[in-house]
């Protein structure tokens, strides 16, 4: 059905969508599956590059699966969150070997590939095949919360009113362009910390504006603090391995962090993921 949110939102869009080239037409589904993994935890301006990099070196699923796990690790850059590139490995072979190289085009059948959740299910069928699903990413959420429930978040993990919320408000026809179009409204506009309602083409019926923009209560949502972190460290080991064209001794690694404490439970975790493996006596890999 329509509802009064969808012209203002996609027209906003029509005029203000910025040119990405998992959006143009000539975007393959591996091409956006691809980028969709990338983008779950990585801001659009780091995933660029490497997903162009990405594009030219894996432009199909059977390229990726033809490589050493290893490889998708190295060329994961700086993106974090390494065990994505494992699992976009994992799906590459995946969709090699049971899907004739071709990435599933309905909902249900994504979900069968390795480490694919609902969301990512959902933005591939729609994107990538047109298909009608609502797309419920953390700036989807955070603009419904919003315009509809008069939230200034939404809760931390996706409930099943938000969903059926979202699926009651699917148009009719091109619901791939506004699920597109509420997320970059969110990631534009809707931001999360300070939101530029002047510009906001649906500010006039936003339930959260319209009751005085309250304040979220309950506890402060604090910003990650990465500096001395254990993900700090596993970057910095990660690293070290990336960077070499083969085994490094263990002395590389416990040169580039200073608590050993600290280290080692970094590097037990890297193999405990499958990111690193221990080659020979003090000799470290990525995965072969
Ligand atoms: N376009 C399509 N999916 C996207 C996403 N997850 N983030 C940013 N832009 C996108």
């Amino acid at each position: 059905m329509a509802h009064p949110l969808h012209s203002p939102i996609l027209d906003w869009y029509a005029e203000h969508n910025r040119d990405l080239p998992w959006r143009r037409p000539e975007a393959t589904p591996w091409g956006i599956l691809v980028s969709e993994i990338m983008l779950q935890q990585t801001p659009v301006v780091r995933v660029l590059p490497i997903w162009e990099e990405w594009m030219t070196r894996w432009p199909t699923p059977e390229a990726l699966a033809k490589e050493p796990p290893g490889e998708a690790v190295r060329n994961w850059g700086r993106l974090g969150y390494p065990r994505r590139a494992l699992r976009l490995h994992a799906c590459a072979k995946a969709i090699t070997e049971s899907w004739h190289g071709e990435v599933p085009s309905t909902y249900d059948d994504l979900r069968t590939l390795p480490g694919i959740g609902d969301y990512t299910a959902a933005a591939v069928a729609s994107f990538a095949y047109g298909k009608s699903h609502a797309v419920l990413d953390t700036n989807v959420r955070r603009v419904l919360a919003r315009t509809i429930r008069g939230e200034e978040y939404p809760p931390k993990a996706t409930t099943t009113p938000e969903k059926r919320l979202a699926e009651s408000l699917i148009p009719p026809i091109g619901a791939p362009r506004w699920a597109v179009a509420v997320m970059e409204l969110g990631a534009l506009v809707c931001t999360a910390r300070s939101p530029r309602c002047a510009d906001c083409p649906v500010s006039s019926r936003c339930a959260w504006l319209l009751a005085g923009k309250p304040a979220h209560d309950g506890p402060e949502r604090k910003g990650q603090t990465y500096a001395g972190t254990d993900r700090q460290c596993r970057g910095r080991l990660l690293a070290v391995l990336r960077d070499a064209p083969g085994p490094v001794e263990k002395a590389l690694l416990d040169a580039v962090w200073a608590d050993a404490v600290q280290r080692e439970r970094a590097l037990d975790g890297l193999l405990a993921d499958g990111l690193a493996e221990l080659v020979d006596d003090d000799l470290y890999a990525l995965p072969g």
